[in-house]
C-alpha cells in the first residue's frame, strides 16, 4: 500500500524566523500517519533540517541542476541538497517549466541527477487552462509524464505531482471527477511506462489545496497526497490538510 505524503513547497518565500513554522508543524505531528515533506528556498534547507532534527518532517529542494557540479553560476546541485539535509526535491514545476522554459527532457535529466544523489524526485506536471480548455488536458500530461520521466524511475525514488497550471495560486480547483480522470490516466500512463514500478509510485495533486477541501480531494481515487503551496507556509494551514490526509480512505 502506498504512503500517503504531503507536501509543502514554500516557493520563494521564507527567511530565518520562518523556521519556527516548520518547528510548529513537527511538534503537531510527532507521529504522523503519513509523510510530511517541507520544500524551503534553498537558503534554509540546511537550518530547517537542522532544526527538524529527528522529527519525522523531511525536507526538500524546490529544483536542482542536471549535472553534480560545474560553471553554473547560481544552481544547486541534488549532491548539494542531500549534503545539507534534502531528502527530496520538487522537479518541473510548472514555475519553472513557465519562468526557466524548462522542458521534459530536462526535467528527466533533473531526476535521473537526484536518483543519482540519493533525493527523492517530486515530478511536476499539468495542464495550462488553454490545454484544458482545448481538450488536450490529458494528452498533454501523458506526454509530460513519459518525457519527464528518467530511466531507473522507481516507486522509491519519485512521486509525481499532478498540479494543473489553472489551480496554483488561484484559489480554483478542478473538479473531483476531473481529478479522478487525470489520476486514473497516470497510473495507467506508469503501468505502461514501469509496469514493475507503477502501482507503488505516489500520485499527488497539487493546486490550491486548502484545509477547506483537502478532505474532498483527498476521497479522490489515485490521490496519494498533496503538494500545497500557499497553505504550507503556515503550520496551522499545512497541520490542517495533513490532519485530512490522515483520515482519508486508502488511495
Ligand atoms: P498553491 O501552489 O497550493 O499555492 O496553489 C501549489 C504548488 O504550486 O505546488
Amino acid at each position: 500500500m502506498r504512503r500517503k505524503l504531503a507536501a509543502g513547497n514554500w516557493k520563494m518565500h521564507g527567511l530565518g524566523a520562518d523556521l519556527a513554522e516548520a518547528t510548529a508543524l513537527s511538534l503537531a505531528h510527532p507521529a504522523p500517519g503519513c509523510d510530511i515533506l517541507l520544500c524551503p528556498p534553498a537558503t534554509l534547507i540546511s537550518r530547517m533540517a537542522a532544526t527538524l532534527g529527528q522529527s519525522p518532517v523531511a525536507v526538500g529542494g524546490q529544483d536542482c541542476h542536471a549535472t553534480d557540479k560545474g560553471a553554473h553560476t547560481g544552481d544547486v546541485a541534488a549532491a548539494m541538497l542531500a549534503d545539507a539535509g534534502a531528502t527530496h526535491v520538487i522537479l518541473g514545476h510548472s514555475e519553472r517549466r513557465a519562468d526557466h522554459g524548462e522542458s521534459d527532457a530536462q526535467v528527466a535529466a533533473k531526476a535521473a541527477a537526484a536518483q543519482g544523489a540519493g533525493l527523492t524526485a517530486i515530478v511536476c506536471l499539468g495542464e495550462t487552462e488553454a490545454q484544458r480548455d482545448a481538450g488536450e488536458t490529458l494528452a498533454v500530461v501523458g506526454r509530460q509524464l513519459e518525457g519527464s520521466l528518467p530511466a531507473g524511475a522507481t516507486a522509491a525514488n519519485t512521486v509525481i505531482a499532478y498540479e494543473p497550471v489553472w489551480a496554483i495560486g488561484t484559489g480554483r480547483t478542478p473538479t473531483e471527477e476531473q481529478i479522478a480522470e487525470v489520476h486514473a490516466a497516470l497510473r495507467a500512463g506508469l503501468a505502461r511506462l514501469l509496469p514493475a514500478e507503477a502501482a507503488g509510485i505516489r500520485l499527488l495533486y497539487g493546486g490550491s489545496v486548502k484545509p477547506a477541501n483537502a478532505a474532498a480531494i483527498f476521497a479522490v481515487p489515485d490521490v496519494d497526497g498533496a503538494l500545497v503551496g500557499g497553505a504550507s507556509l503556515k503550520a496551522v494551514d499545512f497541520s490542517a490538510i495533513i490532519a485530512a490526509l490522515e483520515t482519508a480512505p486508502p488511495a
